[in-house]
């Protein structure tokens, strides 16, 4: 496994282990209905861009039939050719089963928060059994994961940071990663794992960490 190492989509999509975090924040103007806004989105993105297709599109949070009607527009421009996967984030166990049998086309992608403190082992299960990629945010804990003691020592053992000792467990464990750095000697030391591999017992030690604490909104909560 190497930088270029890939997870491979349901759609035959390849999509690498390690990502670049970007938050691109926008005050959106509300229109009328779910479907609008997910293509106005898609162009505005697309512009911002400069490019004429996406590899990957994802509905942010889930929303009920909301959710389901900007799919359908996802699934046009999918079909349309326009992006190559699309997916969902931020879907727990019970919005993904209220939704899949909506859709034509199954989400290739879950992005969730992930981390040693919150893992949800059972969203992790779910999403790997139904072809669906997990992908972490907040991977890191947005730095925090340099202060605890468990990561400290593990990183002492294998003679590497704490944070890229939390990249390696996520590609261990099947799940993409997308650390954020704006650092370029961050963004260069944070994808240098695929020099070591974990052992089954130093695994298990992070799992051991699970509080299932959160750093961003619960799914069922959020506000928007
Ligand atoms: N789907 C969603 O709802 C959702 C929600 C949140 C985030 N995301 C995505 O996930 C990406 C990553 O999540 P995140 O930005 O929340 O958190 P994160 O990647 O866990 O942490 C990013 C923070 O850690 C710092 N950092 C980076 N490398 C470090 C290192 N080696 N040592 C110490 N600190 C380091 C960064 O600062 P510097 O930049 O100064 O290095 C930044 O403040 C985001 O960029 C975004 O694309 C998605």
């Amino acid at each position: 496994m190497n930088l270029s190492s890939c997870a491979k989509l349901n759609n035959g999509v390849e999509m690498p282990w390690l990502g670049l975090g970007v938050f691109l924040s926008e005050e959106g103007a509300e229109v009328e209905n779910a479907v609008k806004t997910a293509l106005k989105a898609f162009e505005e993105s697309l512009e911002k861009l400069q490019t004429d297709y996406l590899d990957l599109y994802l509905i942010h949070w889930p929303k009920g039939e909301r959710s389901v009607e900007s799919w359908k527009a996802l699934e046009e421009l999918y079909a349309a050719g326009r992006v190559r996967a699309i997916g969902v984030s931020n879907f727990l166990v019970h919005h993904l089963e209220d939704f899949l049998p909506t859709c034509k086309v199954q989400p290739a992608v879950n992005q969730v928060e992930f981390h040693p403190e919150l893992i949800q082992p059972w969203l992790l299960k779910y999403c790997q059994q139904k072809g669906i990629q997990p992908e972490a945010w907040s991977p890191i804990m947005k730095g925090r994961v340099n202060d605890i003691p468990v990561m400290q020592e593990l990183a002492a053992k294998y003679g590497k940071t704490p944070v890229q000792i939390v990249l390696r467990w996520d590609i261990q464990k099947g799940v993409v990663t997308i650390p954020k750095s704006v650092k370029a000697e961050r963004i260069i030391s944070n994808a240098d794992i695929f020099d070591f591999e974990l052992s089954t017992e130093d695994m298990a030690k992070i799992d051991a960490l699970d509080k299932s604490q959160r750093i961003g909104s619960h799914p069922d909560h959020i506000s928007y």
